[in-house]
């Protein structure tokens, strides 16, 4: 692999001199990182943007350099661009997949020998290092919001829209929230889907199908090219009337900010590329730096004349702060095994960060946890970190910290606000954690006609508990084979379900065959309650929890426990890193979502060493 990277080093070099007009001396390269890129295509603009911002970021590194090979939107051309810039011995892979099917299972084969960070379009299963993308479903809201805000301030409470959608898996997932939002106004919409998302494209159709604007209030175009290509065809067609609003919101002179700023379009709503992150990531991923998450979710924003000039301000002069950063955090008190390690992590994090933490401990309800970060707005703290106890209830205190503009992170768990009153959410896909363990279960259990299950709920009113009853209840949904028969809070204590398990088994013949635990903590207690009536935990009844603690991966190995679906506790150091770009003007991805796996009898034993919690 060696003397292939020094073949491409010497390549770029070559390949570099080539380019110039006067004769140089091949330099002295101190490259260090060859990443390959491959990307769908360069016709569309939103990958030309992407193509200069990962050059633009890679060229602040005189170690890095990178080889981008366009597949030309062909598959099979994509798939031998991969192979090419394997052979090239490139140290990473940066792809942008078009057909996400047709390349899911060659990412996954790259994957086996370099890192892979995927963007915008991610594939099936976990075979990569890092996804960057946005969240679509967010992106079809924001439109809709758009849309709606416009016929309320034309005084129309009803309204008719013409969508222009493109060929796409990204715009297919952008309409479906898209139209849930306007139609839920009661907005009637009409939605035609152009084979290229391009302006002649867009201006080419509507100049010839006038008719499809009679009654139209307002056009969503899918991209800002082929808004501007609605634009062009309603100066043509004498209908100004219509309002236009248009996505990706780019800077430059052909960008939708622009767009915008010159009222050619009513508004767009901003669809990052995450060119500049993939790079970064890169290189903190060849270098083997830890607490690498698994996806990135980018931030979109809704752009209109009112803001468009303050958004870019804000791109273009990162505010930085000078000195010692002030961080209060408001965490949760409850005992699990896992809190302790997460409380730990943070603290640890701080020290080597050097910020300056203040920790408001053990908040027993949302109440004293509100009363927690009113205090550190009150303490005027540069940021609020905050492990929600539960999802629902908290618009309006993160409204007055947006009102004293501090910004809040949150960490853990999710609450239900929208996306304006916090920076960024680092930890879990929770919903995958319970896919994960009902996906086991279906393997294990594949030959049984009947699995009665016994769920031990955690804090009720929590993101964890919903997305994880959320996730499990997907996988298993249509197959009748499996009944929950009895589902009960535990709290995610261990005394909670052992009392919850004994009550079951005072009132009631055994009948469970396998117990679903929101965390360990709840899990060990089963365990040690089936023990006193002479069950067999995890082999009369098989038990999958979530955390992966020390205690419970033991009792896996021991057999008590059948498969333990980590949540990784150990967010400290993405929460620092996160905090430290804020402070330096950065904007946030909107979730970043933690790197976990799954153990089961059959783990590699080497996994189960040198864990931290
Ligand atoms: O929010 C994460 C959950 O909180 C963990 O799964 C549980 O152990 C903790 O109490």
């Amino acid at each position: 692999m060696r003397r292939k990277k020094q073949m491409l080093v010497l390549l770029l070099c070559v390949i570099l001199c080539c380019g110039c007009t006067s004769p140089v001396r091949v330099q002295e390269t101190n490259i260090k990182y060859v990443i390959g890129v491959s990307l769908a295509n360069l016709s569309e603009q939103w990958r030309l943007v992407l193509k200069n911002e990962l050059e633009e970021e890679a060229a602040q590194y005189d170690s890095v350099r990178l080889v981008i090979l366009d597949a030309a939107d062909s598959s099979d051309k994509q798939a031998e661009d991969v192979e090419q810039l394997l052979e090239f011995g490139v140290d990473l892979l940066i792809i942008s997949p078009g057909d996400v099917e047709a390349m899911t299972p060659i990412i996954s084969d790259v994957y086996q020998n370099i890192p892979v960070i995927v963007l915008d379009r991610i594939v099936e299963g976990f075979d990569y290092s890092l996804f960057i993308g946005p969240d679509n479903d967010l992106i079809g809201r924001q439109a809709g919001e758009l849309i709606l805000d416009i016929l309320k301030e034309e005084g129309k409470a009803a309204g008719q829209v013409l969508e222009i959608k493109k060929d796409s898996m990204a715009s297919d997932s952008r309409s479906e929230d898209f139209l849930m939002t306007i139609s839920e106004a009661g907005i009637e919409n009409h939605s035609i889907c152009l084979k290229e998302g391009t302006r002649d494209c867009a201006e080419d159709f509507l100049q010839a199908h006038p008719e499809m604007l009679e009654g139209v209030d307002v056009i969503f175009a899918h991209n800002d090219y082929m808004a501007y290509g609605a634009y062009l065809a309603l100066q043509k067609l004498g209908r100004e009337d219509i309002r236009i609003v248009g996505l990706d919101g780019y800077f430059g002179d052909n960008g939708g900010l622009k767009m915008v700023e010159e009222g050619i379009i009513d508004a767009t709503v901003t669809c990052p590329t995450g060119g500049r992150e993939a790079v970064q990531y890169a290189i903190d991923i060849i270098n083997r730096k830890s607490g690498i998450p698994k996806q990135i979710i980018l931030r979109s924003h809704k752009i209109r004349a009112d803001n468009v000039s303050a958004y870019q301000q804000e791109k273009i002069q990162q505010q930085q702060k000078e000195g010692m950063i002030h961080v209060g955090y408001a965490q949760i008190g409850e005992d699990s095994n896992w809190r302790k390690a997460s409380q730990e992590s943070i603290q640890a994090a701080a020290k080597e960060f050097d910020i300056d933490l203040t920790v408001a401990f053990n908040a027993k309800s949302l109440e004293e946890q509100k009363a927690q970060v009113r205090q550190f707005i009150a303490d005027d703290m540069d940021v609020v970190v905050i492990s929600p106890l539960v999802s629902e209830g908290w618009q309006d205190i993160l409204s007055e910290a947006q009102e004293a503009q501090i910004p809040v992170l949150l960490v853990d768990r999710m609450v239900s606000v929208e996306e304006e009153l916090y920076e960024s959410y680092i930890g879990a896909d929770f919903e995958e954690e319970g896919r994960r363990c009902a996906r086991w279960m279906l393997r294990e259990t594949a030959d049984r006609e009947h699995i009665s299950i016994m769920e031990l709920r955690g804090t009720e009113g929590s993101s964890p508990v919903q997305g994880r009853k959320d996730g499990f209840e997907e996988v298993i949904a249509g197959d009748d084979r499996y009944q929950i028969v009895y589902s009960l809070c535990g709290d995610f204590s261990e005394g909670d379900a052992k009392r919850a398990v004994r009550e079951y088994l005072m009132a009631n013949k055994w009948d469970i065959d396998v117990i679903y635990a929101h965390n360990d903590n709840m899990a060990l207690g089963a365990a040690e309650v089936l023990k006193e009536f002479n069950i067999r935990p995890g082999t009369d009844v098989k038990i999958v929890s979530v955390d992966g603690t020390a205690a419970a991966l033991e009792a896996l190995q021991k057999g008590e426990i059948n498969c333990v679906v980590e949540c990784n506790p150990l967010l400290g150091p993405q929460i620092m890193k996160a905090i430290t770009d804020l402070m330096q003007g950065k904007e946030l991805p909107l979730r970043i979502i933690t790197d976990e796996m799954v153990f089961t009898k059959d783990t590699p034993k080497e996994l189960f060493k040198n864990r931290k919690y």
